[in-house]
């Protein structure tokens, strides 16, 4: 079966990487969330998805040079065109001990393409132990080194490689770094590939996948699962194969 993740949570409706859309997914049904992280000033490993808190929250400034308390402060909820009480950036604690009480699988996004963020992988799977979620987490970055970094230091928890563009041979490839699925955007993604993948034991979770066309596609193909902002119509759809 396709397992659906709610991309930021469930971003169509709610505002993303927040608690109430985390909260908001796992109601709808959806199997899993997708979410960002970035590194504060001082060092904790916050949920958000740009570099800046500009676009996503009331504040302005990059994360890194914000620390956690100023990031609290902040109302990520604010753009939302709904009566919504103040929704801070969680951190990824936060949402870890809300995940040690249902069931969801939850993808972590390591944001450290632009910006290395010195210890961010170390800090992520510290966590991970800690709340016992080793079995539940995949990591997935387009920083293909810190995936092969994440291996190393933490074999028993499952990584995938994000991909803007597929590369050759894409199974291949992720057993060489020894991960077990990979994360391609959908519009590069073929047929043969997603078929290949799977069949060599790769999971292919394409991403974002809002269409119901495009839903209906990668479900009838295969793929283990399908990220999307709108988990509920990929739920609706799936139900309808
Ligand atoms: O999980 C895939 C997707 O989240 C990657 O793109 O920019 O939405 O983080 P972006
Ligand atoms: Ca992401």
């Amino acid at each position: 079966m396709t397992l659906i993740f709610a991309h930021r949570g469930y971003s169509a409706l709610y505002p993303e990487n927040t608690m109430l859309a985390f909260k908001e997914a796992e109601k709808a049904g959806a199997e899993g969330i997708e979410l960002d992280v970035q590194l504060s000033k001082d060092g904790e490993v916050v949920v958000i998805h740009d570099e800046t808190v500009d676009r996503t929250t009331n504040g302005k400034g990059y994360v890194k040079d914000l620390t956690y308390a100023e990031l609290k402060r902040l109302n990520a909820g604010f753009r939302m065109k709904m009566n919504l009480k103040k929704e801070p950036i969680p951190s990824l604690r936060e949402v870890l001990k809300w995940l040690t009480g249902n069931s969801l699988i939850c993808n972590i996004e390591l944001k450290n393409s632009i910006f290395p963020y010195q210890g961010m992988e170390e800090k992520v799977i510290e966590l991970i132990r800690e709340y016992r979620l080793t079995e539940r987490i995949i990591i997935s970055s387009f920083n293909h080194y810190s995936i092969v970094n994440c291996y190393r230091r933490a074999p028993e928890i499952e990584t995938a490689p994000l991909m803007g563009q597929v590369v050759y041979m894409p199974w291949i490839y992720a057993e060489s770094i020894r991960a077990k699925g990979i994360h391609p955007k959908y519009k590069t993604l073929k047929d043969e590939v997603v078929k290949k993948s799977e069949e060599s034991g790769v999971a292919v979770r394409p991403y974002t996948v809002n269409k119901e066309k495009d839903m209906v596609h990668f479900i009838k193909l295969g793929c283990s699962g399908l990220i999307t902002d709108d988990p509920v119509r990929a739920l609706r759809v799936r139900k309808q194969i």
